[in-house]
């Protein structure tokens, strides 16, 4: 089977496609052929081990994974021993937590795992992009206590994270300000968010003390600027760390600041989350955005629009065509 492979760290064209052997689903296991994936942030930092300590999960000196690739959506084509529940064709999404091989025609994920069947008639090159940004998204705004009624600012909505964030905020009765540029402003609204603002000429100087939450998806809104943002008692969380792990730093010392406060979230996935998320999927109350697609031959293109910091929402890998049998 064709695979996106690479044997070091690097730029996006360490990559490159070739044949690799079909692997086999041990016990407890199934093998997806994987009709659609995505290349995300995720994959961009392990590829090029940013920052650094991502090689101590993957390898310090060479990668000890070959294929990349978190997420993906594709059909059933064998079950390991023991495995029952699946009919072989039927369509799945996933994520590949903590294993890749995403990037590559089949792969193989624990049947127990974050997988979830899926309706016949949903397109498997957006179910493929419901999971890597989501559940980031999930993870904030949980942590954050986003609730109904809740008022909540999304900045930078329209990425992966964000504008799964903007929709995921909204499902849940939350009133949603995100904020973009200018050029995006009708798209984001079109994602349910109930007030949109340019971050390109508007401080936000008018919104002070205005939300219980502040989700900075994007990694460009610091603490310092979103406090006054913040009602007291209001939570800030990001998506990001910060500069010098500020936010680590930051929710460290929440319990004793008076106030405003930061929380940080790891981002938690499991088969609850994905068949959540499977659901919302097949009623179209979640539609993960899609950008640009490429076909698998096409993947270090991918990579490099994904690293420009640009896409909008999601940039999805064409991987076989939804109706053809391997
Ligand atoms: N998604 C993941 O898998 C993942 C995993 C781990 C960590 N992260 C981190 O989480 C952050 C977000 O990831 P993502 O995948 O959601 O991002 P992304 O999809 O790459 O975000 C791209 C979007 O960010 C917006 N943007 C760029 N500069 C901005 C600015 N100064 N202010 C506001 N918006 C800006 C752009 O939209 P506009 O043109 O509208 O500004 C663009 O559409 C990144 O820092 C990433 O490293 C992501």
């Amino acid at each position: 089977v064709r695979a996106a492979w690479h044997t070091r760290y690097g730029p996006p064209d360490v990559v490159s496609v070739r044949d690799i052997a079909t692997p086999a689903p041990a016990a407890g296991e199934i093998r997806v052929r994987v009709v659609a994936t995505t290349v995300n942030r995720t994959d961009c930092h392990y590829r090029s081990a940013t920052p650094w300590p991502m090689r101590l999960f993957t390898g310090l000196r060479r990668p000890r994974v070959h294929v990349w690739g978190t997420e993906y959506a594709g059909t059933v084509d064998a079950l390991g021993a023991g495995v029952s529940g699946y009919e072989l064709g039927s369509p799945v999404m996933g994520y590949l937590e903590g294993r890749f091989g995403a990037h590559a025609e089949h792969l193989v994920a624990r049947a127990d795992g974050p997988i979830s069947a899926l309706g016949r008639d949903v397109d498997l090159a957006v179910a493929a992009a419901g999971t890597e940004g989501s559940h980031y998204a999930l993870a904030s705004l949980a942590r954050a206590g986003a609730a109904v009624g809740r008022s909540v600012l999304i900045y930078g909505a329209t990425g992966a994270i964000g504008s799964a964030a903007v929709q995921l905020a909204a499902l849940d009765g939350d009133e949603v300000t995100a904020v973009c540029a200018g050029a995006h402003l009708d798209l984001v609204a079109s994602l349910g968010a109930r007030h949109v603002r340019n971050y390109e000429h508007d401080d936000l100087g008018d919104l002070d003390g205005r939300f219980d939450v502040v989700f900075d998806a994007v990694g460009k809104f610091e603490f310092a600027r979103a406090r006054r943002l913040l009602r007291p008692g209001g939570v800030y969380a990001s998506s990001g760390v910060g500069p010098f792990g500020q936010n680590l730093l930051l929710a460290a010392v929440g319990p004793i600041m008076r106030g405003r406060r930061v929380l940080f979230a790891f981002p938690h996935i499991d088969q609850s989350v994905v068949q959540h998320l499977a659901r919302l999927i097949e009623s179209r109350e979640f539609v993960p955005l899609v950008d640009r697609r490429y076909p698998l031959t096409d993947i270090v293109a991918a990579y490099r629009y994904v690293e420009t910091g640009q896409k909008l929402g999601n940039v999805v890998i064409d991987v076989a065509p939804a109706d053809s049998r391997a």
